[in-house]
């Protein structure tokens, strides 16, 4: 495989992004980064070597373009969870992806990488999870047309800077106890870290062109089992009541209606089939994917000063 210099990292600025550029910036490889709001995105990006943030909407077509003239691999890792506007799914996950194909293709780019969700599919019970899909579709398609690609499916990412665990952590803090939507979701959460050696990874791996890979950790979780894990590592053990079905719609129906976004009526149904995946982590990262509770305990019990202590006294074996 031709050596990778130069990288446009899409989507590069958020949580698994900055993940994916720090081991990139590592191997000395030029990386592009591409945001909306560089003043935003700065803080940890631009102390790193070979990174450079730049202000652009890759969403125009002209745009995306240019920045990914010259570079020798894309890796788009852009996706929403949540539409502030009807088709915001659709303009993220399915048209950019297009768009990237197509700058890929007239620059000659030859290597695309693409971040996909567990459980994405065309009949998927989701919009997220369908739209996931659809881009995948894109991908498999340009491949078939000759472009190097390879589709990441990961279960839920767990680690420093994550929205999911931190979340919760957050809400222990506050809560009495914990009116839990959707007990019974079952996960299989990947580490961040092992999401990002998977993508680098990848760039040297020529057995990984067109090949959709899943993304998972070792364990099976449920979401009450994640729930109170988190309370045993922030040291803020809650009552958890898992309510039923028709409650947990009820519930991410408001949730959705409010301006701040803890969950949505699409999130419900991506949670009503279980994201684990049938295989394990791939073998040829040669890599063993880690355990959720040692690195949780490590990273949530900095997010409160309860949190610190328990993480202490852990560590001190006490
Ligand atoms: N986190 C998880 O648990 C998880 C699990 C499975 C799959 N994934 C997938 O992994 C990818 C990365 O997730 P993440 O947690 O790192 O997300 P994140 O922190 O929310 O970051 C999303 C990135 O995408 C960009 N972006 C978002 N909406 C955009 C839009 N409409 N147009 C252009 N850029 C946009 C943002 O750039 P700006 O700087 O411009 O805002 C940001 O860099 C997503 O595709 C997600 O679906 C995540």
């Amino acid at each position: 495989m031709s050596r990778v210099d130069r990288v446009c990292l899409i989507g590069g600025s958020g949580f698994v992004g900055r993940h994916v550029a720090e081991r990139l910036a590592a191997r000395g490889v030029r990386v592009i980064i591409p945001t909306r709001n560089r003043e935003r995105a700065k803080a940890d990006l631009i102390v790193l070597p070979s990174v450079e943030l730049v202000n652009a909407d890759v969403n125009d077509p002209a745009q995306l373009s240019d920045l990914v003239a010259g570079c020798d691999a894309v890796v788009n890792l852009v996706g929403i969870l949540h539409e502030g506007r009807s088709g915001d799914f659709r303009r993220a996950h399915v048209l950019l992806t297009e768009h990237c194909i197509a700058a890929c293709v007239r620059h000659g780019v030859r290597r695309y990488l693409h971040m996909s969700a567990l459980g994405a599919g065309p009949s998927a019970p989701s919009e997220y999870q369908r739209t996931k899909g659809e881009a995948e579709q894109r991908v498999m398609a340009a491949h078939a047309a000759g472009l190097a690609t390879t589709i990441f499916r990961p279960s839920v990412i767990f680690g420093d800077g994550d929205s999911f665990l931190t979340l919760f952590a957050r809400l222990l803090a506050l809560a009495p106890f914990v009116p839990l939507g959707s007990p019974d979701a079952r996960f299989q959460p990947v580490w961040v870290e092992d999401v990002a050696h998977a993508f680098v990874a990848a760039l040297d791996l020529p057995q990984t062109i067109g090949q959709v890979c899943d993304l998972v950790g070792p364990e099976v979780f449920t979401l009450r089992e994640l729930v109170r894990l988190v309370g045993r590592v922030t040291g803020h053990e809650r009552p958890v009541f898992g309510l039923p079905d028709g409650l947990s719609r009820l519930q991410a129906r408001v949730f959705g209606a409010l301006p701040v976004k803890l969950i949505t009526y699409d999130n419900y149904l991506s949670m009503t089939v279980d994201n684990v995946s049938s295989m394990p982590y791939p073998a040829l990262f040669d890599r063993a994917p880690s355990a959720l509770e040692p690195i949780a305990r490590q990273y949530l019990g900095n997010a409160t000063p309860r949190g610190r202590y328990q993480a202490f006294r852990h560590r001190a074996g006490r």
